[in-house]
C-alpha cells in the first residue's frame, strides 16, 4: 500500500496520520509523542480542536526535524472556522495556529467547513460567503505565495460545493478534500468522482469515531478478515481506507492503539471487495453532521 501520495505541488503526504480531533488536553501531547516515536510523520489537527498548543509542545519535545513532519491544520474564517472565514481574518487565525504549533509554515491548511458564520459569533450564517468561498480561497492562495502554507485544501465539501469553488480561475487547485469516510458512510460516489477529478480524499472518523468504533470493529466481515490475516480489526479498516486510495486519519490517545494504527497491510482482493460490498450494502449513515446543531437552514451535505 502507498506510504505517501503526491499532491499537485509535488509534495508527498504520508498516507496515515494521527488525527487529534477529540484528543483532549492532558492526553494529546503523549499521543503525539507516542506517534512520532512509532514512526508517524503526519499529524492532522485544527485550530478549533483547542489542543494545538499541546501538540506544538509535544512536537518541540520530540527530535523529529520539521522538514520530516507533515502538519495539517484547518482554518476558521468565513469558511475556515466558521466565523474566521472572512478573508481579512484568515491570516491572524493561521498565525495563531503557527505560533501554537511552534512552526513558521503548515504543510496543509484546509477550509474546515463549507459554511461561513458572521463574526458576531452565535453561528449566524454569512450567506454571501457561504454561497461563494472564492474570496476565502484567494486569501489562502496569497498565504501560499507568502510561504506560510505549502498546500491548501477543503474539508466537508460535497461535489456541488467543490464545483462551485473550482469554477473560479484558481491559482492553486484544492490539494485534498477531507471528509467523513468509514464503514457506515463509505461514500463510493464521492470517492469515484474524486478519483476521476484528481482530488485526493482524506478520511476522518475512519473507524466510525468514538460513538461507532465498537460497532465498526465488530462487523463480521471485518472480524473474519482480521482473523484470517492475523491483524486487528482496526488495522483491517485502516488498511481498507488506504487501499481505497485515500489518506486515513485514525484518532487515538491510547499508546498501544496509536502504534497499531500505523501498520497497514494490503488486503487480498477478495477481502477488499467483501469489505467494500459490505460497507455499501446497509443504509448509509453519517456519524458526524453538525448541520442541525448549527441550526443551518440546509443540510451541509445536501446535493452529494
Ligand atoms: P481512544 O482514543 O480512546 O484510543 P476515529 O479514528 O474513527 O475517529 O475513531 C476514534 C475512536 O476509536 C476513539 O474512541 C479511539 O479511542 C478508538 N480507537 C482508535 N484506534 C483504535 C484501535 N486500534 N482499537 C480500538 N479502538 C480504537
Amino acid at each position: 500500500l502507498p506510504t505517501h501520495y503526491t499532491l499537485p505541488s509535488g509534495d508527498k503526504i504520508p498516507s496515515v496520520a494521527l488525527g487529534v480531533w477529540q484528543a483532549g488536553r492532558g492526553e494529546v501531547g503523549n499521543a503525539v509523542k507516542t506517534a512520532l516515536y512509532a514512526g508517524y510523520r503526519h499529524i492532522d489537527g485544527a485550530w478549533i480542536y483547542g489542543n494545538e498548543a499541546e501538540v506544538g509542545q509535544a512536537l518541540a519535545e520530540s527530535d523529529v526535524p520539521r522538514d520530516q513532519l507533515w502538519l495539517t491544520s484547518k482554518a476558521s474564517c468565513a469558511l475556515l472556522w466558521n466565523n474566521y472565514h472572512a478573508p481579512e481574518d484568515i491570516e491572524s487565525v493561521l498565525d495563531d495556529s503557527l505560533s501554537k504549533l511552534g512552526t513558521d509554515y503548515l504543510d496543509l491548511y484546509l477550509i474546515h467547513w463549507p459554511v461561513a458564520f458572521k463574526k458576531t459569533g452565535n453561528n449566524v450564517l454569512d450567506e454571501e460567503l457561504t454561497a461563494d468561498p472564492y474570496p476565502t480561497w484567494q486569501k489562502l492562495e496569497e498565504l501560499v505565495d507568502k510561504g506560510k502554507i505549502r498546500n491548501i485544501g477543503i474539508s466537508n465539501f460535497n461535489i456541488r460545493r467543490i464545483e462551485n469553488l473550482t469554477s473560479n480561475p484558481l491559482k492553486y487547485q484544492p490539494a485534498v478534500n477531507q471528509v467523513e469516510l468509514n464503514f457506515w458512510n463509505p461514500q463510493p460516489e464521492l470517492l469515484k468522482w474524486s478519483k476521476e477529478n484528481d482530488l485526493l480524499l482524506e478520511a476522518y472518523s475512519p473507524l466510525g469515531s468514538s460513538t461507532q468504533v465498537a460497532k465498526s470493529l465488530a462487523v463480521p466481515e471485518v472480524k473474519d478478515i482480521a482473523c484470517k490475516l492475523g491483524i486487528t480489526p482496526a488495522q483491517v479498516l485502516i488498511s481498507w481506507h488506504v487501499q481505497r486510495g485515500t489518506i486515513v486519519l485514525p484518532k487515538s490517545v491510547t499508546p498501544v492503539r496509536v502504534v497499531e494504527n500505523l501498520h497497514v497491510f494490503e488486503l487480498p482482493r477478495e477481502d477488499f471487495d467483501k469489505l467494500e460490498n459490505a460497507a455499501a450494502s446497509h443504509p448509509q449513515k453519517r456519524v458526524v453532521n453538525p448541520s442541525k446543531g448549527w441550526k443551518l437552514p440546509f443540510d451541509v451535505f445536501d446535493g452529494e
